[in-house]
């Protein structure tokens, strides 16, 4: 267990190929949540992903070393932040030893995920690490138009794997994590109403972010999927009337969006800001 460093915390940080090592050739922190990736690429090409990608991983001996010396505690621990978890097939080794480590959070471990790959990891290993939530990304309960906004993929497999996992894992809680935009804003009720068919309690919306400077993103649809000023607002007074009640709601403009990532991007420490996870194009930085 790490000894050195101090007993201050940083609240938000994420961890992964950008910053493993200069977070691994620092004194030791208290984390309030920490964001990890392994790897750093993706199965898939959402319309609205600024992440850059790339085949580099995270040594597993490395991470071991870095939770058992470099770890004063964590609150909220997080798996798959910036790209891909499931593509790794580590996933719930790694998991296991973060749970087996002083970075086993006192709060939350979390794994997010865009769900098609769930299957290929052992529920139970998962289970022992310690995972108190899956979030799965999902938009909009219409088939086609999930295909369009993430690339393709079937809503349908989403689903069979969330069904799945919540028979194998029943204590281990399920949430929908969204992108709001002009396409799907509107469904966002039907989105929720599927959820709660299938036993779904929590629910985070997050607004569409935009960064025209980045390089990754889809310059020639994101402009037609941003939201209008107040239509975020708007849907947050309709979910709630209707919801408020009898669900865990979260709700997330892009202002806040962003504050969080530019907070996220500073505690991080990335060295290569050309390269950067975090989810601004290199002009709104400077
Ligand atoms: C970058 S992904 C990484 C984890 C995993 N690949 C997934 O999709 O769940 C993390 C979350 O950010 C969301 N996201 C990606 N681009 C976004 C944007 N431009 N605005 C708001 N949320 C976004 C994704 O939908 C997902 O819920
Ligand atoms: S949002 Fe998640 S699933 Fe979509 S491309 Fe980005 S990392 Fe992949």
């Amino acid at each position: 267990v790490a000894t050195d460093g101090d007993d201050s915390e940083i609240p938000d940080c994420q961890l992964n190929v950008y910053n493993f090592k200069t977070l691994r050739d620092s004194p030791a922190a208290r984390y309030g949540a920490l964001r990890f990736d392994s790897n750093n690429t993706c199965n898939l090409h959402c319309v609205y992903c600024h992440n850059h990608r790339s085949d580099q991983t995270i040594d597993a001996d490395e991470f071991r070393s870095f939770l058992e010396s470099r770890i004063r505690g964590v609150t909220q621990f997080q798996v798959g932040c910036i790209m891909e978890p499931t593509l790794d097939p580590r996933l719930a080794d790694l998991m296991l030893m973060i749970g087996n480590s002083p970075a086993r959070p006192t709060e939350c471990l979390i794994l997010q995920t865009n769900g098609l790959l769930i299957h290929r990891h052992d529920h139970a290993k998962l289970q022992a690490a310690g995972l108190t939530r899956l979030s799965v990304s999902l938009d909009t309960a219409d088939p086609q138009m999930q295909k369009s906004l993430r690339s393709g993929m079937s809503l349908d497999k989403v689903l069979r794997n969330i069904t799945e996992f919540m028979r194998s894992c029943p204590g281990i809680e399920v949430e929908f994590i969204s992108v709001v935009t002009a396409i799907n804003i509107d469904q966002i009720e039907m989105l929720i109403d599927l959820g709660l068919d299938r036993g779904v309690r929590r629910f985070v919306l997050r607004e569409l972010l935009y960064y025209p400077n980045n390089d990754v993103v889809d310059h020639v649809r994101m402009p037609g999927l941003l939201l209008r000023a107040g239509q975020f607002a708007e849907m947050i007074a309709r979910v709630q009337a209707r919801f408020g009640d009898k669900i865990e709601l979260y709700f997330a403009s892009n202002d806040q969006l962003d504050a969080s990532a530019r907070e996220m991007f500073e505690n991080s420490r990335f060295i290569d800001r050309n390269s950067i996870p975090a989810r601004f194009g290199a002009k709104e930085l400077t």
